[in-house]
């Protein structure tokens, strides 16, 4: 327990030394899932065109003929009407935000209920029937990730919306299908950007010792879809995740901005490249949500939210954080005797910090 008040005071003290270089807004008004009076337990994306309220626009007036237009196709021209008429620093976004369908894991979650899921069995690969080290999709998440698709094409044939610029994803496996199975095949409107996923490292799950958020090389992510860019620097082997110590929510949020900050204002998303998709997990979503002042929407497997960002560049001097401790978290080394409400572990196994399994 010495250890753990140990990286904890640690992590206040970088915490506050924090800066960023770039602000990033929610901008509210646009979707339904910004409003306090939407219940995001029963939301459904797909019954109200993605939560894009209907309303007119500003720059609706500098339209020839609006009314021909499709909501989606005026909240579109608005964006880029709002990039050209801001300076430089700053850049409007919208990025959809997608969770993978359901995976392994989640299934195995349900099935041994969570407290004994956290203490033991997420630290299995498997338990010989199912394998959750990098959970694949279960059927009922490939379904999933094809309603997205079917309701991406619906957007496309009756709103006309304006697909993706660019395409962001997780590293781990099951987001990877998840954007295969949404895009691929999609009938995409004359002149948008083909479906070239890059494959991010910080668009990854928060990382705990579950062996779900551990990562397969990057030999067998380039074999499972060879035509899709890796970023540079991404490492052979998973060097982030140990089975030991779990990413804090505070360490979350600054990879969250860190990874923001390749997403806006890049080179290859000049101002113009306003939509962005990015496939990635319930607690990643949720700290992206955090950095970017949005209310908390949480997301079921599958589904998707639009995020109406606006970037503002800080020009005060960027205070260095070089690292934010992660904590240790203990588990059982055998199966827990009861997991009602929480987790006891048999006395015979008692809680340690050290890796459950260490092979792949
Ligand atoms: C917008 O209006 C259309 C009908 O004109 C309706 O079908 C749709 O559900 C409305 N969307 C929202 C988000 O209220
Ligand atoms: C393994 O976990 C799955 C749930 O994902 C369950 O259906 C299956 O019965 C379990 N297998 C064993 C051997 O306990
Ligand atoms: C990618 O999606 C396509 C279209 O749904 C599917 O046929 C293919 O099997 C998927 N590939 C992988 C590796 O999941
Ligand atoms: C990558 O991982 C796969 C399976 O997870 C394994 O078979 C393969 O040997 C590994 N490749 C390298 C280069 O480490």
């Amino acid at each position: 327990m010495k250890v753990l008040a140990l990286t904890q005071a640690l992590l206040g003290l970088a915490a506050s030394v924090q800066a960023t270089t770039v602000d990033y807004t929610t901008v509210t008004g646009y979707f339904l899932q910004d409003e306090t009076s939407t219940d995001a337990s029963t939301f459904d994306y797909t019954a109200v065109n993605f939560g894009l309220i209907n309303r007119t626009y500003p720059a609706d007036r500098h339209l020839r003929n609006p009314h021909s237009l499709t909501q989606w196709e005026r909240f579109y021209h608005q964006v880029q009407k709002w990039n050209e008429e801001s300076p430089k620093d700053v850049e409007y976004k919208v990025l959809f935000l997608g969770r993978h369908g359901e995976g392994w894991h989640n299934a195995a979650e349900t099935y041994y209920g969570t407290p004994a899921w956290n203490c033991y069995w997420a630290e299995l690969n498997g338990n010989g029937t199912a394998t959750w080290f990098d959970a694949a999709l279960t059927s009922a998440g490939v379904s999933q990730a094809l309603v997205a698709h079917d309701f991406w094409q619906k957007e496309i044939n009756e709103q006309r919306i304006h697909t993706p610029d660019n395409y962001f994803v997780s590293p781990l496996v099951r987001t990877l299908q998840t954007a295969n199975y949404t895009f691929t095949g999609l009938e995409l409107p004359k002149g948008s950007a083909e479906f070239k996923p890059l494959i991010k490292e910080l668009f990854r799950e928060g990382i705990s010792i579950h062996t779900c958020d551990h990562r397969h090389n990057r030999t067998y992510i380039h074999d499972l879809f060879p035509e899709w860019p890796i970023e540079k620097g991404f490492s052979e082997e998973d060097e982030l995740w140990n089975g030991v110590t779990a990413e804090t929510s505070a360490a979350q949020d600054v990879r969250s901005e860190k990874v923001l900050d390749e997403v806006f204002f890049t080179s290859e998303s000049i101002k113009e490249n306003s939509f962005a998709s990015v496939t990635s997990h319930s607690g990643e979503i949720s700290s992206i949500l955090r950095v970017i002042g949005h209310r908390t929407f949480s997301l079921n497997t599958g589904a998707v939210i639009p995020v109406l960002v606006r970037a503002e560049k800080n020009t005060k001097e960027r205070a260095t954080v070089s690292s934010v401790a992660w904590t240790a978290s203990a588990h059982c080394t055998a199966p827990p005797v009861t997991s009602v409400s929480a987790c006891v572990c048999p006395s015979s196994a008692a809680p340690v910090t050290t890796p459950l399994v260490t092979d792949v």
